[in-house]
This record gives structure tokens, sequence and C-alpha cells, in this order.
């Protein structure tokens, strides 16, 4: 091993002066810091996701997701018109399935009179500005906990898009203004859009959750939804964390597809993605700083281990940096808060 040249301070010092490799002339002033600030985060970049539950009156917190809530759709439209007043343009809706409503076919999730359904037009009627993505997946809907039909231990692929169709149609007519197909089932958006054309939606997009990786940062989540897997795991459908390549033909797929947005998720574990497939594709490119991400940060703020909204704003920083044009963040609301008041 050969001893560095900075090994010791003496030894670094310069014989001549530096000339023109200053960086730190740069960094004097926060002043001359936010001229030369290469990423700035946005309220425009925040998607904010929503649970929904049946039901009128309540508010229930998620245990595993502190500060996060299941509304029911009159205390949703009011979070969503605080959300609104901060400048938050687009949210995107889970639901909260009775387990009484749930079957292996998922058959609830293209009830017309469904809780999705009624939530859309609730919205609709009350919010109109409001951008709304509604999720397209079986697992809230599926007595297996799994997003696609199960026959034999095994998830069928064709007989679950025929459903995801129907949902995201019926999701379509209800006001939705962009599907988000969750399930990462193969030809699931080529379908969807053949489908939403066919039936005059030309205007109702797709966010693809592209490059969706069988994680167990959606832990807080699954909880929240009461949807975690009854037998076995994702990993037939979801994609295997130590994959980087196959997350580029799964763009490739979408986009030739028809998406109109591609997504990656989770987000921190998976900034070497989001800036491969940012080169790789002109569609705008979503990052999903999922459950798990937020439990983290709120879990270590509460111990008062780290400084929350410092933390969730480099956090945010961060997936834009790597090439997230928008981020779905269940901190929407205090980010959209910071950044109001400049911090
Ligand atoms: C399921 C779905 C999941 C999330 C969004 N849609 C969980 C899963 O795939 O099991 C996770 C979101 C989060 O963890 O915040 N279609």
């Amino acid at each position: 091993m050969t001893a560095s040249p900075l090994a010791s301070p003496e030894e670094a010092a310069p014989s001549a002066p530096i000339i023109g490799r200053r960086p730190r002339r740069l960094r004097r002033t926060e002043t001359l810091r936010r001229l030369t600030r290469e990423t700035r985060l946005g309220v425009n970049d925040l998607i904010y996701p929503l649970f929904v539950t049946e039901g009128a009156g309540r508010r229930e917190e998620v245990p595993s997701m502190p500060g996060c809530h299941r509304y029911t759709v009159d205390l949703l439209l009011e979070e969503i018109a605080r959300a609104r007043e901060l400048g938050i343009g687009a949210i995107a809706l889970f639901p909260l399935i009775p387990e009484r409503q749930k079957d292996n076919t998922g058959a609830e999730s293209h009830n017309p009179e469904g809780l999705i359904p009624r939530v859309l037009r609730a919205i609709k009627q009350a919010v109109p500005d409001i951008l709304v993505i509604s999720d397209v997946a079986l697992d809230p809907y599926s007595s297996e906990g799994h997003d696609g039909i199960v026959r034999d231990g095994e998830i069928l692929n064709d007989e679950t898009v025929a459903v995801l169709v129907k949902q995201a149609l019926t999701q379509a007519e209800a006001g939705a203004d962009f599907v988000a197909p969750s399930d990462m089932m193969d030809g699931r958006v080529g379908a969807i859009r053949q489908a939403l054309d066919a039936e005059g939606w030309i205007d109702v997009g797709i966010l693809a959750y592209s490059a969706k990786y069988a994680s167990a940062y959606y832990g807080p989540f699954r909880a929240a939804l009461d949807s975690a897997p009854q037998f076995g795991d994702k990993k037939t459908y979801q994609m295997d964390p130590a994959n980087a390549r196959e997350a580029l033909k799964e763009i490739a797929l979408d986009l030739a597809e028809g998406a109109d947005i591609v997504m990656i998720k989770p987000a921190l574990a998976y900034l070497d993605i989001l800036w491969q497939i940012k080169l790789h594709t002109n569609l705008p490119v979503a990052a999903y700083n999922v459950s798990g991400e937020y439990a983290m940060i709120k879990a270590a703020a509460q111990q008062g281990w780290i400084d929350e909204k410092k933390v969730i704003l480099e956090t945010l920083t961060s997936m834009k940096r790597a090439g997230a044009d928008l981020i779905l963040t269940y901190f929407a609301k205090e980010a959209a808060l910071m950044l109001r008041e400049g911090e």
C-alpha cells in the first residue's frame, strides 16, 4: 500500500498557492449556495397517497405509520382540501376493504358502487381540481392478499389482467384522472390502455408501477390496508432487489404499451435504478417513497435520534437528484409546509 499524499496536514500543505481549486468559494454564503443549487424540490413534485375506509366521521391512525390515517370519505375530503391549500396538486388513493368483500378474483375491485368509485365521485364533486390517481391491483380486494388471482398456489397472469382492465374502466367511469397499475402482471399496461381508448377514456392516463421490487419496505402499508399475502411472497411478480437491467426491460415494455408516467418503487434503496431509468426514457419518472421509508424516519424522529424535518427534505431531495420528476410521499403535507416556509 502506498501512503496517501494527504496523510498528514504537514505533508498536505501546499508549497505553492492553490489556483482555481477552491470549491468552497461557492459554498461561502447562503445566497451563493442557493444560486448554485442543482436540484430544487417543489410542491409541484409531490403526490400525496391517502388511505380510505368505509363509514363516516372516522379517522384511524395507522399504528405502523404515525401521522398517517385511514379516512372515511367525509374526512378524506377535508384532508384533501387541506392538502390543496398547501399547494399539493395530486393524490393517490388506496382502499381498506372489509374482509367479507374479499374473494380470490377481487370482484369488489370493479363494483361501480364499491368504495373507490364512490370516493372518486365524491372527490370530483367536492374538489374538482385535484388530480386523482387510483390504484389498480387486486391485493386490497383479494382474500389471498395477492395482486392476482390464485390457482394452486400460483398467481395467474392473463386472468388477472382481465380483472385489472375492468377495475381500471370502473375507476375511469367514476372520475379517476390517472389509473396506476401496481400489480406487476405482464401486459397489463397495454391491455388497460386499449380498453380505456376503446371506451372513449382517451384522456385518462396511466401511471405505471414499472419497476416495482419485492420489497420488505412495504410492511407498514400492508398493515394499513390489511393486505398482506396469506401465503408465500410476491417474488413471482415483483422484481428481485438485486436486478437493475431488468428494470430497464420493464420500463421499455411499459413505454411500448402506452404508459404516460413510469414509476420506481421503493425509492430510497433504489436511487441507482431511478438514475438509470431517467437516462433511458423521456417520460416523466416517478418515485414512491414507500411506507417503510416513512416509518423509519418517523420512528427515529420519535426517539429524538434525528431531526425529522431536515431528514425529510434531504431524503426527498435525494430522490429528485437521482432523477425523479414526481415523488409519491406520505410526507407530502409536511414537505409542502416546509417548502412554503422556505426551509
Ligand atoms: C399493492 C401495493 C403495495 C404498495 C402500493 N401498492 C404493497 C405491495 O405490493 O405489497 C406499497 C406502498 C407502500 O409501502 O407505501 N398493489
